[in-house]
């Protein structure tokens, strides 16, 4: 019996592992440009971690965790977000006492998550994320922000649509909670077993249910707006003021609460307006989390910062028909007939790729006119070849296949040849 990939996985193969590439490069570039640098954590944690880190009674914690013990008795989980090992690394490594506060941070990696599959929803799938750490400043609220939203558009996608909600400080979040324990608490019952116990430990998550959400207590539900206090508003009021600077449109929905419990202050997602994209339009996730570096055993320390997968990314460029540019081509392929000048062309080969030029040979012993071909189908801008008169004569023929011009060089003299064409 054949072996096949686990449920909710995937394999990216060459063709498509190019947009991949292309999307990573344009985050770790606009990253550089807004001044995040890369942290790199382990796949793997502590359990405890992510059960205090995004909260006990979530949906990750409870159900979609990859939880096993090692060797040791230790319990550990595959990662199933970055921000809990982000802070957990900013924590433990005293980052709160670098010099260049705040501490601006960028991962890129797989998380893993036990849900049930389906389109844009996978078991392991890949994160882009930042995370800025000890600014109070609603300023990088909105600077977090604006970087996805600028990573998207540089993509090109343009039905984009920028949910924002504040879940206020501890006190506006408190009147919120007893709000929302005397709205739900009379009828319960007709609620279930996960809302239930949610109604005590942390009622928010009841808004958050996929069960309950037609549920007509859901629609009249105390909205968190009405519960901020004048210091929670006043942050909410100064981030909007700066999206509308930045030019970046918003719509705010007071019943965005996030999946994670690490959330006060600022929440937002980025949605895609594309039709055709199907049931899952989430593209992207973030919020303020100011008291999760004491939860983890740091100095309480502001943060806050966005996650958004790959995947969902490449379904958005697809639903709005965007297609990339992303197989340019090779500079050039060598074509030889003859055992001497394919022995040749071992040497040459590697002359060519350590000058920085993109080149291939053949490998299967074919014919000139299949050689052309394997050439074709790697688009290859020069084609050059060589027979066993042009070695002789310490030649070889290059052909630019663009514009279908020859020209006979000399072979001492043909990788600067190449390298000063236009490629
Ligand atoms: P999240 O909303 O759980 O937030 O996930 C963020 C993003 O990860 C989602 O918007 C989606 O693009 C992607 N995602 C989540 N689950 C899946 C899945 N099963 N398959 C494909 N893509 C998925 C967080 O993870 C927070 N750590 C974000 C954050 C960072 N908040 C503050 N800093």
């Amino acid at each position: 019996m054949s072996i096949n990939i686990p449920r909710g996985t995937q394999d990216i193969l060459p063709g498509e592992v190019e947009l991949w590439q292309l999307i990573e490069k344009k985050a770790r570039d606009l990253c550089e440009k807004y001044q995040y640098q890369e942290i790199r954590t382990p796949i793997f944690e502590h359990t405890e971690l992510f059960s205090r880190g995004v909260g006990d009674t979530t949906d990750i914690v409870q159900k979609e965790m990859y939880t096993f013990e090692d060797r040791g008795g230790r319990s550990l989980t595959l990662r199933p977000e970055g921000t809990a090992s982000t802070v957990r690394a900013f924590v433990e490594k005293k980052m709160y006492g670098n010099a260049n506060q705040p501490v601006k941070l960028y991962y890129m990696g797989p998380m893993f998550r036990y849900e049930r599959p389906q389109s844009g929803r996978f078991r392991q799938f890949v994160q882009f994320g930042v995370e800025a750490l000890g600014s109070h400043d609603p300023a990088i609220d909105a600077e977090v922000i604006s970087l996805a939203m600028n990573l998207y558009k540089e993509m090109g996608l343009k039905k984009l649509k920028l949910i924002i909600n504040s879940l206020g400080d501890k006190e506006s979040r408190l009147a919120h909670r007893d709000a929302l324990i005397n709205h739900f608490k009379p009828r319960i019952g007709e609620f279930c077993k996960d809302c239930q116990s949610r109604l005590e430990k942390n009622p928010l998550r009841i808004l958050d249910c996929k069960v309950d959400r037609d549920h007509e207590l859901m629609k009249s539900a105390p909205s968190i707006i009405d519960y901020l206090n004048e210091e929670s508003k006043a942050y909410f009021d100064k981030l909007q003021k700066y999206l509308t600077q930045l030019d970046i449109p918003f719509e705010v929905d007071p019943n965005l609460v996030r999946g994670l419990d690490y959330y006060n202050h600022t929440a937002f997602e980025i949605m895609s307006d594309a039709e055709g994209f199907g049931a899952i339009t989430t593209l992207c996730g973030g919020g303020r989390y100011n008291g999760l570096a004491e939860e983890i055993g740091g100095p309480e320390t502001p943060g806050i910062g966005f996650a958004l997968s790959i995947e969902r990314f490449i379904a958005a460029l697809k639903a709005e028909g965007i297609e990339l540019e992303v197989n340019p081509g090779i500079d050039c392929y060598l074509a030889a007939l003859g055992e001497e000048a394919k022995d040749y062309t071992v040497g040459l080969l590697q002359k060519l790729r350590l000058a920085g030029i993109s080149a291939e040979r053949d490998y299967l012993a074919r014919k000139i006119k299949a050689q052309f071909k394997a050439a074709d189908r790697l688009n290859a801008k020069y084609v050059a070849v060589l027979g066993e008169e042009e070695l002789n004569q310490n030649k070889i023929n290059v052909k630019n296949m663009a514009t279908g011009d020859q020209v006979e060089v000399d072979l001492d003299g043909f990788v600067e040849y190449i390298q000063g064409m236009e490629r």
